[in-house]
């Protein structure tokens, strides 16, 4: 049975931390799921760390709803929930037409939206058609050009809206909020004001819940470490590591040997050639 949101709910009644990573395809929702994972997010992140584009603002419905059925036939647990990309959620219409799409054809069981008061009727249009809305406050990326990448929140006029924006997306039916580079001590009164469960990334250790980019956890750029985030594995080094003793294996002519090969009758191949 895969996670619901009355089971999220129950976690966070009992105080109970969770976690979530991105995920973009069946081996990584396989391997999320085999760590226990309750929670993952097919991520419009995807357009940097899989397409290598350098913001999220290319990132397509149709991109999400691809990586989305990789990573639900990946796991049977996990709730998946699906990012709505830039400018597909600016009108009620558009809005129930891609969170149709990511859930019906990507198969999510919730989508996210970035934004605060503004788009308070949108979740609530959405929530009213079945559709659980994650909300995502703070360092929203898809209007980095306007808000800039950095921490947001700092003085008092940015801490009240935020705290007005998270009440209003818990009013409007969202049944949790993303909270991105806010400060710690921001995040923790938000976090106490609200009955829905907040999901921290770079929003400090007082958030009900943690969400991780894929890559950034598992080493898989080794580059730029942002500092919100932890190396649990170095994966990238790992995998260069394995490519640099196969290809001299190969150039060495000891890969692949006997073991890897299939045989065959030496006297049956010199009749087929003769
Ligand atoms: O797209 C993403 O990876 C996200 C998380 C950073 C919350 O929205
Ligand atoms: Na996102």
């Amino acid at each position: 049975m895969r996670t619901t949101l009355r089971d999220i709910a129950r976690l966070y009644a009992e105080g109970r931390r969770f976690t979530m990573v991105t995920a973009y395809d069946y081996t990584s929702a396989r391997i999320a799921e085999r760590a226990g994972l309750p929670l993952l997010l097919v991520g419009d992140s995807l357009g940097m760390v899989v397409q290598g584009q350098d913001s999220t603002l290319p990132v397509t419905v149709d991109d999400i709803v691809y990586h989305a059925r990789a990573v639900v036939r990946g796991c049977r647990t996990p709730l998946v929930v699906g990012d709505l990309p830039f400018l597909t959620y600016a009108t009620e219409a558009d809005a129930v037409s891609a969170a149709r799409r990511v859930m019906a054809e990507g198969g999510c069981g919730s989508v996210k939206l970035e934004g605060g008061r503004e788009i308070a009727p949108i979740v609530r249009r959405l929530v009213h058609s079945g559709v659980p809305v994650m909300g995502h406050l703070g360092f929203t990326p898809q209007s980095q050009h306007q808000i800039g990448v950095r921490v947001q929140g700092r003085d008092a006029a940015a801490a009240r809206d935020l705290v007005l924006d998270a009440l209003a997306l818990q009013e409007a039916g969202a049944w949790g909020i993303v909270l991105e580079l806010v400060p710690a001590p921001l995040a923790r009164e938000v976090t106490a004001r609200l009955s829905i469960p907040t999901i921290g990334i770079g929003a400090g250790p007082h958030c009900s819940g943690e969400v991780q980019v894929w890559h950034d956890v598992l080493g898989l750029f080794d580059d730029h470490v942002p500092r919100h985030t932890r190396r649990y594995a170095a994966l990238a080094d790992a995998a260069t590591d394995a490519l640099t003793a196969l290809a001299a294996d190969v150039e060495g002519g000891t890969f692949p040997a006997a073991p890897n090969s299939a045989t065959m009758d030496e006297t049956v191949l010199a009749d087929a050639l003769r």
